[in-house]
């Protein structure tokens, strides 16, 4: 693993120092003058932040350290949270435009549903980052802060065949790899989230060459990203269609070796149907493989426990810091940094964006990544509370 984070380190550099920004297309150019507050102090100014749910670890901790980062830095902040409902992020955002925040920052639900708030937040002048999630069909998107989702999804299915013993610790072609075909299945996020297709497209790109010689394969045939979707990202969606996959597939001859699951709380799901069927309660007696996204607590325990096998970290006190970093800088008249302006296509304009790298997480690397870190104390993994 060492050798692999030093790679991904490299990588990461060379996109911090590789590219410049270039804000092309966004509300910054178009319309009103959204580039700041001109002399006033931080102090008088307060940025939105609109996230998507409270139902998840990850969104709380995003919340959270996005609302201190503003604070350390003089600004208010006005921060909600939406229940993963549209409507009510749209007015949520709707009132933010109205009660004339400085700058806002926003998670979407549906990344294509605010473009009437985003053209109003343009024509007040008020400059937008778009977080974690691409706000999709509209130009007046400012900048975007994300990690590196499609290396997620790439990072999903190495674990997914490391653990499945097909690529050894160097992940390369194991020497040992088993001689027969294993099974797997595959699930994605919700399709009204950009984010999923880049996870799925990386995956994918690792798994098909496997796929296509026969190392593995997906007995339910359940192959597209449309039939492995997962509406809203719900865990109960996910158990579900675990559950029907084992009744549908699996109760022939047919033995499940590993799981493609793009979250945390998906992966929870499944592992619950898996071992509910009698698949077994950690890797060591058989529960097949699952994969994982978000290194949330109750998982980097599930993880201890051999439970689950893999989840891939992305540290959100970065991303926190990078959007804060971005509404400063826009509220100081300047524009942000981007070391991406190629990858993120709205659908109406290229979004400058900065990316951050991400690290996979197994049962021999949490606690040097997230204990020695700090990122977790030693007792939050042990209780899988934090
Ligand atoms: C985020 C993931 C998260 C998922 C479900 C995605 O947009 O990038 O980190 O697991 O939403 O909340």
């Amino acid at each position: 693993m060492q050798n692999r984070s030093m790679k991904m380190l490299g990588v990461s550099a060379a996109l911090v120092l590789g590219l410049t920004a270039c804000a092309g297309g966004g509300a910054g150019s178009e319309g009103g003058d959204d580039t700041g507050g001109g002399d006033a102090a931080p102090e008088d100014m307060t940025v939105g932040v609109s996230m998507p749910t409270q139902t998840y670890e990850r969104w709380l901790n995003d919340g959270a350290a996005v609302e201190d980062g503003l604070e350390e830095l003089g600004y208010n902040a006005d921060l909600q949270y939406a229940d993963d409902d549209i409507p009510t992020q749209q007015q949520q955002i709707d009132q933010m435009i109205t009660q004339d925040m400085d700058a806002l920052i926003i998670a979407s639900i549906d990344g294509s549903a605010l473009t009437s708030q985003l053209d109003a937040a343009d024509a007040a002048g008020i400059p937008v980052i778009s977080y974690d999630r691409l706000l999709t069909n509209s130009e007046n998107v400012d900048f975007y802060v994300t990690f590196d989702n499609f290396a997620v999804g790439q990072e999903q299915a190495n674990a997914l065949l490391y653990g499945l013993g097909i690529l050894d610790e160097d992940f390369e072609p194991a020497e040992d790899a088993p001689e027969e075909t294993l099974n797997v299945e595959l699930f994605a996020g919700s399709l009204d989230d950009n984010n999923a297709r880049f996870f799925w497209d990386g995956a994918m790109d690792v798994l098909e060459p496997y796929i296509e010689d026969e190392t593995i394969a997906v007995p339910s045939g359940q192959t597209t990203i449309d039939q492995a979707a997962t509406q809203r990202w719900e865990q109960e969606t996910a158990q579900e269609r675990m559950e029907n996959l084992l009744t549908s597939t699996y109760r022939g001859e047919e033995e499940l070796h590993g799981v493609l699951s793009p979250a945390d709380p998906l992966s929870r799901g499944i592992i619950n149907a898996l071992r509910s069927d009698g698949l077994g309660d950690t890797i060591e007696d058989g529960l097949p493989i699952v994969t994982g996204q978000d290194a949330e607590i109750a998982t980097v325990s599930l993880i201890a426990e051999g439970v689950q096998h893999s989840t891939i970290f992305k540290d959100t006190r970065l991303l926190a810091e990078q959007a804060v970093n971005a509404a400063d800088t826009f509220l100081n008249g300047e524009e942000p940094e981007a070391n991406d302006t190629e990858s993120y296509d709205n659908g109406s304009a290229v979004i400058p964006s900065y990316l951050l790298p991400v690290e996979m997480i197994l049962q021999e690397n949490y606690e040097e990544i997230l204990v020695d870190s700090e990122y977790y104390t030693e007792e939050q993994v042990e209780s899988g509370q934090q």
